[in-house]
């Protein structure tokens, strides 16, 4: 046995795994599809146009129009040499096969309401919220003007939202909170209820997946526009005098919640400092974070009085609530956890504080109801 788990922890033996298992299920899909005996019936169902002289689908796809020929279904996209990835072409064959050509409810549901849904929930927060709000959560408004390049309209809800005809019958709808001073930005992905007659749990993870890193790539071609703009207007109200290198880095996280890269750099053009001096000061001073934090900011107290009260077993208990270390932020992004060496309340000790919120006098035990409560 050794063997096997040998072949199966070796990477390129799961690259190949996915490969034959995205193959099988393409190769099953198309056996599918050529079962079926009305295909114009189905394409209805599907909103797809079908030419039967041609032997030929149309399906309108994210702004686009993908082409599928029968009966070899080969699947390709009009007015475009970019290949379908193989994923994709699942996607759009399930589809097909599965339409019941139900209207729209017009009700709201959310992913975690599909079937397996909440099964399913850690990995798509993972593939399709987190990118979502690394991209666009601290400027929801950019969603909106990306999104209409690649077809997304504009809807009233949250701060930003947009409504993807993703498929003819299958809207989709990405909505942004962006946050305040107080609470970090949030974000969700919204369908309407019928698309459970159209796409299976799995199939909708891939469609938004696919809907958010479009959007992702979108922004590549224009990268840190927003970023940009903000810092433009920070650096207006300096001279070019390196000593306020601190007091524009402590605006910039102000205005950003950490210190984007793009952003140091900016401020090394604009001082005339090398970007490692920027670098190396954010680094010094705890007060600065290089990375996006989670929704809620815990910070458990190390100071000495803090320490001298139990202090420890504090940030224990509450890396063990949370599931992180100190230092870390959740992969959903809904914490992060930090030490600090004195929040200022030593008659308190211990003391945690949750956002803006200070809790003290703490004991191991109250940790998790805190967590709970604290917003
Ligand atoms: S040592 Fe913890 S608040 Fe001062």
């Amino acid at each position: 046995m050794p063997k096997k788990s040998r072949i199966l922890s070796d990477p390129k033996s799961r690259e190949y795994g996915y490969d034959k298992a995205y193959k099988l299920a393409y190769r099953l899909a198309g056996e599918q599809l050529a079962q079926i005996k009305d295909v114009k019936a189905q394409c209805l169902k599907a909103g797809a146009g079908y030419s039967q002289a041609k032997q030929l689908i149309t399906l309108d796809y994210l702004n686009q129009s993908a082409l599928i020929s029968l009966p070899d279904i080969e699947i390709s996209l009009l007015d475009s040499e970019e290949p379908v990835p193989i994923r994709e072409k699942i996607l759009l064959l399930h589809y097909l096969i599965s339409a019941k050509g139900i209207p729209l409810s017009n009700q709201m549901i959310t992913y975690k309401e599909l079937p397996g849904g909440a099964n399913y929930f850690p990995s798509f927060a993972g593939r399709a919220i987190k990118p979502l709000l690394d991209y666009f959560g601290r400027e929801p408004y950019r969603l909106i003007e990306v999104a209409k390049k690649l077809g997304g309209v504009s809807t009233q809800c949250g701060d930003a939202a947009v409504t993807f005809k993703a498929l003819p019958r299958v809207p989709v709808t990405l909505v942004l909170w962006g946050g305040d001073d107080e609470f970090p930005p949030r974000g969700s992905i919204v369908f309407d209820r019928s698309i459970t007659d159209y796409l299976a749990t799995e199939d909708v993870n891939v469609l938004c997946e696919t809907i958010v890193w479009s959007l992702v790539k979108s922004v590549g071609n224009n990268p840190g526009q927003g970023i940009k703009d903000k810092l433009d207007g920070i650096l207006a109200c300096y001279s070019n005098d390196k000593s306020d290198l601190i007091p524009i880095l402590q605006e910039i996280q102000e205005a950003f919640g950490y210190l984007p890269r793009e952003a140091m750099q900016a401020v090394a053009r604009f001082l005339r400092l090398a970007d490692s001096t920027v670098y190396g000061t954010a680094t010094f001073y705890t007060q600065f974070k290089l990375k996006p934090g989670g929704r809620r900011r815990i910070m458990v107290c190390r100071g000495t009085a803090c320490h001298a009260c139990g202090g420890v077993r504090i940030l224990s208990e509450t890396e063990k609530q949370l599931g992180i270390k100190s230092g870390e932020t959740a992969a959903d992004q809904s914490n992060s956890l930090e030490t600090i060496a004195c929040l200022g309340a030593c008659s308190l000790a211990p003391v945690m504080m949750v956002n803006h919120s200070i809790y003290g006098r703490l004991k191991a035990a109250k940790v998790k109801q805190i967590l709970k409560e604290a917003k």
